[in-house]
């Protein structure tokens, strides 16, 4: 495995790639890495030829008070998860190799960045659609994996690459999971062990509004809103329950009344513990 710093020795590496005939995937992260991360890194060993894992705590997607400073870094630690996952190159760019002092460009991607993570987070998905961007043109994958754990990260991302007509396939894994059901996620680090367990309720609230909607036969997803938030206010009354939404995988449009909805729904919700704020989504066929 090697570590390439430069865009242009990696843009070379993927060249050469191509040219003989192998598939280059991109798993992009932001380091600390964990089993989350490690599932897409195997899923993409296991469907390409080379895998790259980006390695980049990007500063234009962390808002003025935002955690940039203090988000967990540990390279050596992550340099042997990726190691042990198979993985060939690690893409690790400075910031100022990434963003060069006289950068004028970003990307928008508008509308579906407005509300849920966008609307609490003011320009960041412009940060997450600049930087990927600039990912795929260093390392010009064939197949991108990205984790469902960041639902509407995906949908942005995912918007982005077909507005721009970028040449590239993007694969969606399964999130994963703490046996108490917690997403794994970086951040978790910020939690206390009650902290920890009690974010079991995300989860559980999650599959409880799936449960009311395909068991229960619920079409109003405003009685649906209100039970879970019941369930937050009994059982983690001091989780911020920010958002519960219910929309469509695509547009993201909420599902008022669910009676005759037929397709994919997906369910996000954002809690805040303390300063942390957990993010985490189903999806389910109604
Ligand atoms: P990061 O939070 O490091 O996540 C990198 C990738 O790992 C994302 O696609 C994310 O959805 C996936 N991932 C995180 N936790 C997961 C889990 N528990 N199960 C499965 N996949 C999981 O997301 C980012 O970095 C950044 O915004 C990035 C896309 C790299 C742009 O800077």
């Amino acid at each position: 495995m090697k570590v390439v710093k430069e865009i242009s020795d990696i843009q070379d590496i993927s060249d050469y790639y191509k040219c003989t005939g192998k598939r280059v995937a991109l798993v992009p992260t932001m380091g600390y890495l964990h089993s989350g991360h490690t599932s897409l890194m195997l899923k993409a060993k296991d469907e390409n030829e080379i895998v790259v894992v980006s390695i980049f705590v990007n500063p234009t997607q962390f808002g003025k008070n935002e955690d940039f400073d203090k988000y967990p870094r540990d390279f050596l630690r992550d340099y042997h998860i990726c190691e042990k996952a198979g993985v060939d190159y690690i893409f690790n760019p400075e910031v100022d190799e990434m963003y060069k002092k006289n950068n004028l460009t970003s990307v928008i991607v508008s509308d579906i960045t407005d509300k849920f993570e966008g609307k609490l987070r003011p320009g960041h998905f412009k940060g997450v659609a600049t930087v990927v961007l600039k990912l795929l043109n260093a390392v010009k994958p064939v197949n991108l994996y990205l984790g469902q754990k960041d639902a509407q990260q995906n949908i942005v991302i995912k918007r982005m690459i077909n507005d721009v007509n970028l040449d590239v396939n993007v694969v969606i894994c399964e999130t994963i999971r703490e046996e108490n059901g917690l997403a794994m996620s970086s951040r978790n680090i910020y939690l206390s062990e009650d902290e920890k367990n009690k974010a079991a309720a995300l989860n559980f609230s999650l599959n409880e509004g799936k449960r009311l909607i395909l068991e229960e036969n619920i079409a109003d997803s405003g009685e649906i809103k209100n039970n879970i938030s019941n369930i937050f206010k009994e059982r983690v009354p001091e989780f911020e329950l920010q958002y519960y939404e219910i929309t469509d995988n695509e547009e993201l449009q909420p599902i008022e009344n669910l009676k005759d909805y037929r397709g994919k729904v997906l369910i996000s919700l954002n809690a805040k513990v303390g300063s942390t704020r957990l993010i985490d989504n189903i999806i389910f066929k109604k």
